[in-house]
């Protein structure tokens, strides 16, 4: 084999999905640098980073992708969806009507990937207590529900970003 076909053995998509302004750029920049935008701009189209990730001594390559949450913004989906390992579906605690859509996005997961595809329900913006409209367990009791992984991240602290890609990333390898 040689060292590029070995390199692609190792390189997985993980899609980013969920509504606008949930932070799902900001988990992304968190995680792949380390960064955070309090006046980040919505995005436009699709945005990707890679990610080398330590598993079982092997180096594993993450390939996220971010996409618009906004409809008008957002690029084909199946080609978003076409490939994907894993997905995080992410709500904002503080904002009960992205928890009410989360159906909507795993609709979309269903019918453009299959189901062997590592998911996750993300609810960001954990540093917001005060503001808290979703509870833990409510959180909990969907992802139950729907077979999803679940875990209450915040980019701006950086609560549990890195396990939430992580876990995604270690259950597809
Ligand atoms: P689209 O690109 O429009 O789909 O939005 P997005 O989901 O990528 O949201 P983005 O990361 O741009 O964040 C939207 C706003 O929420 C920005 O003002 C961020 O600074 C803020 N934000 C993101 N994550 C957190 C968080 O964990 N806590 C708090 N308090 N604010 C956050
Ligand atoms: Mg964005």
């Amino acid at each position: 084999m040689s060292d590029e076909e070995a390199e692609e053995e190792y390189l997985f998509k993980i899609v980013i999905i969920g509504d606008s302004a949930v932070g799902k750029s900001n988990l992304l920049s968190r995680y792949s640098r380390n960064e955070f935008n309090a006046h980040s701009k919505a995005t436009i189209g699709v945005e990707f980073q890679t990610q080398s990730v330590e598993i079982h001594g092997k180096e594993v390559k993450a390939q996220i992708w971010d996409t618009a949450g906004q409809e008008r913004f957002r690029a084909v989906t199946s080609a978003y969806y076409r490939g994907a390992f894993g997905a995080l579906l992410v709500y904002d605690i503080s904002r009960r009507a992205t928890f009410d859509n989360v159906a909507r996005w795993l609709d979309e997961i269903n019918s453009h990937s299959d189901t062997t595809v590592a998911r996750m329900l993300v609810g960001n913006k954990c540093d917001l207590e005060d503001s808290r409209e979703v509870g833990l367990e409510e959180g909990k009791r969907l992802a139950e529900s729907e077979g999803l992984f679940f875990i209450e991240t915040s980019a701006l602290d950086s609560t549990n970003v890195e396990t939430a890609f992580e876990m995604v990333i270690r259950e597809i390898y």
